[in-house]
């Protein structure tokens, strides 16, 4: 290692991720054998559906191991419009205006690499997952935190003029808040009148629960950047699938470049998996919504019932968000509860100060683990002395 000045680059505005802490103070106790609940991250517990694994097994075996279009293989992209005009109801979806990135993380980047200009305001809603402030910031924006209370009222809240997108992320982590179709409309109508982007994140638009519906902002603002990952929806998180769709041709044109610059082309025998996933069965999409139903019922009941927490009650994603309305003696905030209930119970979380400013009192349980697990955690929580 060497200790060479280096200082002046973007990527030192990047956190490493606090939520780090927890995961390893938790594998640790998983190696010393212990039975733990790794409630800190949202990793879907299903295995990937049959189909999709037939898929991954035909593309090896017909040897499609070699390099593909840096934006998806053809068959792919038309899969993916296909389902983005019937399912999204973004007509204007086709092969040309889709792209395929390495998981929704890499769609996000790309997507806000080539909407910003240096100093560019995107607003994003307060809780919000990590992610999105940092990578606005890796690409040269800068993000502008608005409670998600206020989320629909934007035109009190900000000063406009250097704002260049209005970030929509429902089914929302970490509180699992599902955007109404009003609440959408007023979104879009804010940045239809202001004359910028949404961005509009749908990493969980399947993860929705009590009938609710989901609405993609892109399929009633031409102006919206649409992103989706199959690593939710599937299943699929260690492939790393997702696609943004676009109308704006200029952020096609920059999305092909950085896509060929960056990654040139998602892993092909991964391509392969996900045009199985898109034309084969969707039952597979039900079965687990259903599952992970259950989990958020037991999970919400369990956390009501703890006399430390107050619950919001999720309509989507597997994210519990609750507010600590009480400490257990000699604790002071939510990393301190975090760590206590880890300590007494086994049971991982993760803060909210995590989310951004001022959620010192708040904390995040995923409920992507297995139901038996989520059972336990539950009431381990509720009987939290
Ligand atoms: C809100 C949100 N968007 C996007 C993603 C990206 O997921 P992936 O990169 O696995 O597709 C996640 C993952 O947790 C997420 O929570």
């Amino acid at each position: 290692m060497t200790g060479k000045v280096l200082d002046g680059n973007v990527v030192d505005d990047v956190s490493f991720g606090a939520i780090v802490q927890i995961r390893d103070q938790l594998l640790g106790m998983q190696r010393e054998g212990k039975k733990v609940y790794r409630l800190e991250s949202g990793d879907p517990s299903f295995k990937m559906p049959e189909h999709v694994a037939k898929g991954i097994e035909d593309a090896i075996r017909r040897d499609k191991t070699h390099y593909t279009d840096s934006t998806g293989i053809p068959e792919l992209r038309e899969a993916i419009a296909h389902k983005l005009r019937e399912k999204n109801n973004i007509k204007t979806a086709t092969q040309e205006n889709v792209f395929v990135t390495n998981g929704g993380m890499n769609g996000l980047y790309v997507a806000f690499r080539s909407l910003i200009s240096p100093g560019d305001e995107v607003i994003i809603p307060n809780p919000m997952w990590t992610e999105i402030a940092e990578i606005i910031k890796l690409s040269g924006g800068k993000p502008v935190y608005i409670p998600i209370e206020r989320y629909t009222n934007l035109d009190d809240a900000i000063s406009h003029k250097k704002v260049k997108a209005v970030f929509v992320n429902s089914p929302h982590n970490p509180t699992g808040k599902v955007f109404s179709m009003e609440e959408i409309t007023k979104i879009v109508d804010y940045a239809k009148r202001e004359n910028i982007f949404v961005v509009s994140d749908e990493a969980y638009e399947d993860v929705i629960y009590d009938g609710t519906n989901h609405l993609s902002p892109g399929s009633i603002y031409e102006d919206t950047i649409s992103l989706y990952s199959m690593s939710k929806s599937f299943a699929m998180s260690g492939l790393r699938l997702g696609y943004v769709h676009t109308n704006n041709s200029k952020i096609m044109e920059r999305m092909k470049k950085m896509l060929r610059c960056t990654i040139n082309g998602v892993n092909s025998i991964t391509q392969y998996g996900a045009i199985a996933a898109l034309n084969g069965p969707q039952d597979v999409i039900e079965e687990m919504r259903k599952e992970y139903q259950v989990r958020r019922d037991l999970i919400y009941s369990g956390v009501k019932d703890s006399k430390y927490l107050d619950p919001y009650y999720p309509r989507g994603a597997f994210y519990l968000w609750a507010r600590l309305k009480k400490y257990p003696q000699g604790i002071k905030d939510a990393w301190g509860f975090s760590k206590y209930l880890l300590e007494k119970t086994a049971v991982g979380s993760t803060p909210g100060p995590v989310f951004g400013p001022y959620n010192e009192d708040y904390i995040r349980f995923a409920f992507s683990a297995n139901t038996d697990d989520i059972r336990q955690a539950a009431e381990l929580i509720k009987n939290l002395d």
